[in-house]
């Protein structure tokens, strides 16, 4: 019997109670051994909960059960899961987590914390929800020279940019919708600002490089800047916009982005719609592999914890090994980031943006000119842009391409 203790019975912790309920005959089955989960910690009560008699608010219960072998942190946010992750592995006690902010910003720790005290760290749920994405990187991939790990890695923003395509609406309208249906938070900044595929991007980084990047060093934009015009020229010229988290392996150095993207209507990314996630990884000699399922979720989300648990019981380890470096150390500066652009202006002719860009492929020039650029650094595009603005020009949009 593997006792177990739950931190945070919201929506990821009822769903892996349920998970541990309603499929115990699974889990036993493939884990070996049967699974109790004895304590379950929030700062409320549930009453009217079957799981009522194992609520605890007091984490230090938990800390000094010698009987819990495993501690499942579901709670989110860093503080205190932090020092709750701490205490349990310097106790010996294995921890899984769905929580990717402490994963981002702390996995290094936690990985040397558990190798030096015998237990376990795992976060399969940190990165796509229920999508096994970090151990099959770990298991069956890392073996290959990687070239991208890219990937559609925020269910709530893909959820917005597909609802623009779909029904021309702007982006105010569809955060609302997707408020309304209970995918976006009330505050949905880490979301549609980001951060939340800036850390998903960071976790992919470290298991495709040993490096475990500062967030704060990865480039990251939002989604709040992208128009109904925007959504227009890229239908005309066949195209997507996904909010894409990319981490380029070159032999100068890595390349890590958050960032919307236009991407080619034949390209599978293009294909994720709503709240699915997907992590596409391209590598030699494998070629390209692509991982795709629900991003998030009471259900999918337990799934992946519990595939952890299940991990442990069968083999007892971490994912990572050699542990994580926190460096930035061989992040290529974004100025060097080479794309091909799609620019939207006002209040500049065609011959101005040609001599200040070069070749262009127009998309419109009645009202605003939308164009797409040659392959051009970052730096390269945002000098001639400041040109063409100093000149009277008006930036509307820009969306570097795949
Ligand atoms: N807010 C996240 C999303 C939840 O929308 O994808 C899963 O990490």
């Amino acid at each position: 019997m593997i006792n177990v203790a739950i931190l945070g019975f919201g929506v990821v912790g009822g769903g892996v109670a349920d998970l541990l309920t309603n499929n115990s005959d699974c889990v036993s089955r493939l884990g070996g051994d049967e699974i109790n989960i004895k304590y379950l910690l929030d700062l409320r009560d549930f009453p009217d909960s079957p799981f009522a008699d194992r609520v605890v608010h007091d984490f230090d219960i938990i800390l000094s059960d010698p009987e819990v072998s495993c501690v499942i942190e579901v709670m989110g946010g860093s503080h205190p899961a932090y020092e709750y992750t701490v205490a349990a592995l310097k106790a010996g006690k294995s921890v899984i987590t769905s929580n990717k902010e402490v994963v981002a910003a702390f996995g290094d720790e936690f990985l040397s914390l558990a190798a030096e005290h015998g237990a376990c760290y795992r976060f399969e749920a940190a990165v796509g929800g229920g999508i096994p994405v970090i151990s099959p990187m770990i298991s069956f991939i890392g073996q290959n020279r990687l070239r991208e790990v890219r990937g559609i890695l925020n269910g709530t923003t893909n959820y917005i940019l597909t609802k623009m395509f779909s029904y021309g609406a702007s982006f105010e309208e569809s955060l609302k919708d997707a408020q309304d249906r209970g995918y976006a938070e009330r505050n949905p900044d880490a979301d549609v600002l980001g951060t939340d595929a800036c850390r998903k991007i960071t976790i992919l980084t470290a298991l495709a490089t040993g490096k475990l990047l500062p967030t704060d060093s990865i480039h990251t934009e939002g989604i709040t800047a992208i128009r109904k015009e925007d959504v227009i020229f890229a239908e005309k010229i066949g195209m997507k916009i996904k909010l894409l988290g990319r981490c380029i392996l070159t032999d100068n150095g890595i390349q890590a982005v958050v960032a919307p993207f236009m991407i080619h209507n034949d390209s599978p990314l293009s294909t994720v719609s709503g709240v699915y996630n997907a992590v596409e990884v391209i590598g030699d000699p494998i070629g390209n592999v692509m991982f795709y399922g629900q991003g998030a979720g009471a259900g999918a989300t337990a799934s992946a914890v519990v595939g952890d648990l299940m991990q442990i019981m069968r083999s007892g380890r971490s994912y990572a090994e050699p542990c994580w470096t926190k460096t930035d150390d061989g992040l290529l500066d974004f100025a060097c980031f080479e794309a091909r652009n799609y620019v939207a202006l006002d209040g500049v002719t065609l011959s101005e943006v040609n001599a200040a860009l070069g070749e262009i492929q127009l998309i419109c020039d009645e009202g605003e000119l939308a164009f797409i650029t040659g392959v051009l650094s970052e730096s390269e595009i945002s000098e001639a842009i400041e040109k063409l603005t100093t000149a009277g020009a008006t930036i509307k949009s820009r969306i570097r391409l795949v």
